[in-house]
């Protein structure tokens, strides 16, 4: 039974339904999967706790709705297909009967390892279908996995590994990323250094890159599967057990580690996709983001093998070898449903519209986008250039915390407007709260937005410190989940994503916490203070800018700037290094010592006419000089 909407008097009609009666409603959608032991009670909920509960003491193994689902079914049909860095190397396809297969010998490799339900299981890997994989062998076996970006640093990695105290790392030798080959292994060395809890570590090679290897701890991917069995008994979980948990950047602190449990995730993850992207069956779906993001996560594994479909898997980068790569892919497989970020279409139009003439791109059906507002002219371009206009774009908001898609159009169903996310998908009830704490109702209004009833999707805990996760998320207002954004609902009642209200940056997609980047700058042993801020950047969405106070101890500041970048790429990585670096003498404080924000951005941005009521700081004096030494 397929959970499809397929017109907008259904769509309305099933959000109806959804916010009437939310618990049959997701019953509904729950009971076209698998389960071991069905659920007793649907939902279990207060924000204050928070403490949420969905399909209580269901019991499941998300695989089996992945692997043994498919496997009479569709078991020859491509679920992966993998399309590597280098154009002339063989692509790669993992049927569902061979996904099967390869899951259950990594689950059994695991199991040997000493591997149990509830231990955890950090995967750095690059961008190739072992990374699936070992996701879903962890899944399997009831172990939580959580995925590193490969591109942070071992200082991150270590950070990461030490807080989920991880019994296992997965990753690999190196990593292809257009005309460059990183070191991979090399930096879980160099985090392992740092932590005490990893008894095992097993290496896919990819690059045949030079490794080191500790006996008893090191392993290599093939040879551990070698002569493993093909069928493995899923570990039963409980709907509420963790699946994973994923680290992402807040406004204060270290990354916190956001936890998705079973159940939950496994049935809003699909049915969003299904919704969002009206996936047929026979479909070429491709969504470009990396697994060490929620958006890999979501859908570039659980939600589209969770509903069959076949799913792309890039290793590389868009503008390798030429920059309409993406587009040569897109002919190559015969995508039908393109899912990238704003970002990276705003690089691409960069390069005009030549690099895209040479491919037809007459497969495509939907376009989507996700991790940061897309402005009105990349929408165009997308629109125009890639969509030929025939092909209605879903501007998804979401986060790592929501799990899933929770506004976006339904595509081909929800009348699309120029960089509006639309309306909430069902189950999905929104409020737009005022600086006073309430909520706003009506039409064309603008505020924080909220989410005032759970879905399924939705954020557990942050893993080992659930106060965190109650201050950040359901403390700014009682009783709602707060997301951090800002929103403005327009005459029509669409939703229209204005970024974050918080401290919290977003740069070509990736979400940065300026407190995080100001703290790797800080261990630069000349650095004094730092303050950090976003600005408006033609193709990452937001560049970082960063004031600096130094002892300059006769250093160049060209030299210093360089060395505080290289300092925060080796604490967290290089997509965390300042754009701009302004060396200043002081910083705007109030007498209370709080840094005026509000004036650093207004610099940065190069607005400056206005600068607002500076009477509170205690050396006005030193905003002249922060104008007068601006970083154009
Ligand atoms: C931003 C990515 C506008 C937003 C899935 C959110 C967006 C943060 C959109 C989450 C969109 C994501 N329009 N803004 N369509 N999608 N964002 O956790 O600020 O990496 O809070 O999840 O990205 O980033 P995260």
């Amino acid at each position: 039974m397929s959970d499809r909407i397929h017109t907008l008097s259904g769509y309305f009609h099933e959000y109806q339904k959804s916010v009437a009666d939310p618990e049959n409603f997701w019953a509904r959608v729950a009971d076209s999967f698998h389960w071991k032991k069905r659920w007793d009670k649907v939902l279990d909920w207060n924000f204050e706790g928070p403490d949420v509960k969905w399909f209580l003491n269901g019991k499941l193994n998300i695989t089996e709705n992945i692997l043994e689902r498919h496997l009479y079914t569709i078991g020859d049909k491509p679920a992966i297909i993998w399309e590597p860095n280098e154009p002339g190397e063989d692509s790669r396809t993992l049927t569902y009967r061979q996904l099967y297969e390869e899951v259950c010998r990594f689950s059994n490799v695991l199991q040997e390892k000493g591997v149990q339900k509830g231990d955890k299981v950090i995967i750095y890997m690059p961008m190739v279908p072992e990374a699936a994989v070992a996701m879903l062998a962890c899944a399997r076996v009831g172990a939580i996995h959580s995925v590193v970006f490969a591109g942070f640093s071992s200082n991150a990695l270590a950070d990461r590994i030490n807080d989920c105290e991880a019994k296992v790392v997965l990753t690999a030798d190196g990593n292809f990323r257009g005309n460059k080959k990183i070191p991979v292994k090399a930096v879980v060395d160099e985090a392992l250094e740092n932590t005490s809890t990893v008894s095992t570590v097993i290496i896919y090679q990819r690059t045949g890159q030079e490794v080191s290897m500790k006996a008893g701890r090191d392993f290599w991917w093939h040879e551990a599967i070698e002569g493993k069995d093909a069928h493995q008994e899923a570990v039963e979980m409980d709907s509420e057990d963790m699946l994973f948990i994923l680290y992402t950047s807040g406004s204060t602190g270290k990354p916190k580690g956001v936890v998705h449990t079973c159940g939950g995730y496994m049935v809003y993850s699909k049915y969003t996709f299904e919704n969002v992207f009206q996936y047929s069956p026979g479909d070429v779906y491709w969504c470009t983001a990396d697994i060490g993001w929620i958006t890999g996560h979501s859908y570039i594994v659980y939600g589209p093998l969770l509903a069959g479909a076949t799913s792309i898997m890039f290793e590389g980068v868009p503008t390798y070898p030429h920059a309409g790569r993406f587009w040569e892919i897109v002919d190559k497989y015969k995508v039908n449903q393109f899912y990238t970020a704003p970002t990276a279409i705003r690089a691409l139009q960069a390069h005009g519209t030549e690099p895209i003439e040479p491919f037809k791109l007459d497969s495509l059906k939907v376009l989507g986008s996700v991790g940061e507002p897309i402005n009105e002219e990349a929408w165009h371009w997308y629109h125009t250039h890639i969509g030929k206009t025939k092909c209605p774009i879903v501007d998804t908001w979401w986060q790592t915390e929501t799990g899933g898609i929770m506004v976006s159009p339904l595509a081909g169903i929800t009348p699309t407007k120029p960089a509006y996310a639309t309306l909430p998908l069902p189950g999905i009830q929104l409020a737009i709260m005022d600086t006073e704490g309430k909520e706003m109702t009506g039409n064309s209004v603008e505020g924080n937005l909220c989410v005032k009833f759970p879905w399924p999707g939705m954020i557990r805990t942050t893993y080992g410190d659930h106060d965190r996760c109650k201050q950040t998320y359901f403390s700014a207002y009682k009783g709602m989940y707060f997301t951090g954004d800002g929103v403005k609902r327009d005459h029509d009642g669409y939703y229209r994503i204005l970024g974050r209200v918080d401290d919290v940056i977003n740069v070509s997609g990736h979400r940065m916490g300026t407190a995080e980047v100001e703290n790797a700058i800080n261990e630069h042993p000349l650095v004094v203070e730092s303050a950090v801020v976003g600005y408006p950047h033609q193709v990452k969405g937001q560049g970082i800018y960063a004031y600096v106070i130094c002892d300059m101890k006769n250093r160049s500041e060209q030299s210093l700037t360089n060395e505080i970048k290289d300092t925060v790429t080796k604490i967290i990585g290089p997509i965390a290094k300042p754009d701009k670096i302004q060396i200043v003498p002081g910083l705007p404080k109030t007498r209370s010592g709080k840094i005026m924000r509000r004036i650093l951005r207004k610099v940065a941005e190069g607005n400056m006419d206005n600068m607002g009521d500076t009477s509170t700081l205690l050396d006005p004096d030193v905003v002249d000089k922060i104008i007068e030494g601006r970083i154009e």
